[in-house]
């Protein structure tokens, strides 16, 4: 029973108490942090081929599109998001810690669960931001093309290479320079980005609020002209039919769509800078929830109304390509230069946070010392975010955006699904624990919400599930190997960091 040992929750609210941070953001702050760590690569890239469907090089379908019932799966989104954002502001009000999921599931399922987690939310996080990453050099290709135009094999990874139908992008294989032998597939935008944010929060940068607004207001203002824009380019032809493939279409599409929707559980981790956070995270978690729903609806709809949905699987950049091929080059520039913006944002909010997880991990002792290094002068886990944007930039160097988005879409569904669960858990473990947040009807809400998180997770196609797997395998295998060993929790030794 010493793996399921739970980490008090007054240890952990300790840990949070002289941390010097000032509440200082309210209900108006948290929404546009939220729709800041939210809107990104989901909606300006993996959009595409939830409407259209995927195939791989050798024609295996691996997903049918959800066609311009994609309107439904943002709706189906919305709802299962929102009762897991019901469940995290529980959580996030009572235990304000910023390790947010790992932090509320070593209080609640316990240890091996918690180590779970945290192995789980790099998926979330770090291999998040590779398909970010992609998507930022699909962008920035389409906004610098004619007159930077780098050569193909500059700009497509190996993976995306060996994976894509599209035979200029498959020949590439063949086609590339070779070093020793190895066709060089690189993608050097992607790359690029990583290794410039992460010098920038290396130099101790972080996002403040007022930069994050501005951000926000970019990302709002370039959606706003593509809507305004697009919806004059509405064919309704294009809705006919409007579910090629029925529910599984929804469905499918759904789960690669949810993509889009990550991040405003990052919220949660503001909670020791908010001013009555048991008013104002409920109302930042679903505020930006409710505001995104929304806006994704609606860009799901004239999407799908400006172009023929199939078109949209055979593009990484939809959204420019959609305004491009209804005549509008210079408004699709112009929403490019948008999005490279917005997901410039995204990536470093999640850049930023992946390091901090480490860092508490490693201060439980589940990590090794040298993972909770703070650097003297900048005041940053500079060997964390240092060795995340190693691994984010080296993967992205070659990997591919769909591939990252089911690994990284399995993983987050799966810590909301514990988070729903451990919710319930808490209320029976601990009843008598003041909770300034309570979800309303927790039975329906902890259980509806884990398993529609489960079903969300079953429209992924299998490889994804599989891969889960052995990302699970080789997170036990380090756990049995370390954690298991150094727990500061269960070996009664003082606190590292
Ligand atoms: N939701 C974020 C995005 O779409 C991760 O980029």
């Amino acid at each position: 029973m010493k793996l399921f040992a739970r980490k008090p929750i007054a240890a952990l609210v300790a840990e949070t108490e002289g941390s010097g941070l000032r509440r200082s953001l309210g209900a108006g702050d948290l929404i546009m942090f939220g729709i800041g760590a939210v809107i990104g690569a989901g909606i300006f890239g993996a959009i595409g081929s939830a409407a259209a469907g995927q195939v791989d090089a050798l024609g295996n379908v691996i997903r049918v599109g959800a066609g311009p019932a994609l309107v439904l799966s943002f709706l189906l989104l919305g709802f299962v998001c929102a009762l897991a954002g019901l469940c995290y502001a529980e959580l996030a009000s009572m235990i304000p810690q910023a390790g947010s999921a790992y932090a509320y599931t070593y209080a609640t399922l316990g240890e091996i669960v918690a180590w779970i987690i945290g192995w789980d939310l790099i998926l979330e996080y770090a291999v998040g931001n590779v398909a970010v990453a992609i998507s930022w050099g699909d962008y920035f290709k389409s906004l610098t093309g004619g007159w930077l135009d780098l050569p193909l094999w500059m700009t497509t990874g190996y993976r995306t290479a060996l994976l894509s139908a599209d035979p200029a992008v498959h020949g590439l294989l063949q086609s590339a320079p070779r070093l020793f032998g190895v066709p060089m597939l690189i993608n050097v935008p992607a790359f690029g980005i990583v290794a410039l944010i992460t010098a920038l929060l290396l130099s101790g940068v972080r996002e403040s609020a007022r930069a994050n607004n501005i951000m926000v207001a970019v990302k709002l203002a370039v959606l706003a002209l593509f809507l305004v824009m697009g919806a004059q380019h509405i064919d309704t032809r294009n809705y006919h039919p409007f579910a090629p493939n029925g529910f599984t279409g929804v469905h499918q599409g759904a789960a690669i769509v949810f993509f889009a929707y990550i991040g405003f559980d990052a919220i949660s981790t503001a909670a020791e800078e908010t001013k009555n956070p048991q008013r104002n995270l409920p109302i930042g978690i679903l505020g930006g929830l409710a505001i995104c729903t929304l806006i994704y609806v609606i860009v799901g709809a004239v999407l799908t109304g400006m172009v023929p949905y199939r078109q949209l699987g055979t593009t990484a950049d939809p959204l420019a390509y959609a305004l491009t091929a209804t005549g509008l080059t210079s408004i699709s520039r112009i929403v490019a230069l948008g999005a490279v913006f917005s997901m410039a944002a995204v990536l470093l909010v999640f850049q930023y946070g992946q390091p901090r997880i480490f860092f508490a991990m490693a201060r439980d002792g589940l990590l090794p010392r040298w993972a909770a290094k703070i650097h003297p002068k900048t005041h940053i886990p500079h060997v964390t975010t240092a060795l995340t944007g190693v691994f984010v930039a080296l993967w992205a160097l070659v990997g591919d955006a769909g591939e990252t988005y089911d690994l990284t879409n399995i993983g987050t569904l799966f810590a909301f699904a514990l988070v729903c669960l451990g919710v319930l858990a808490l209320r029976y473990l601990e009843p008598d624990r003041p909770r300034p947040f309570r979800v309303p009807f927790i039975w329906p809400v902890s259980l509806v919400g884990a398993a529609a998180c489960v079903y969300v997770m079953w429209g992924l196609p299998t490889l994804a599930w599989v891969r889960f797997g052995w990302w699970l395998v080789i997170g036990m295998t380090l756990y049995v190997a370390y954690g298991y060993r150094n727990s500061t929790l269960r070996s009664g030794k003082p606190q590292r960091a």
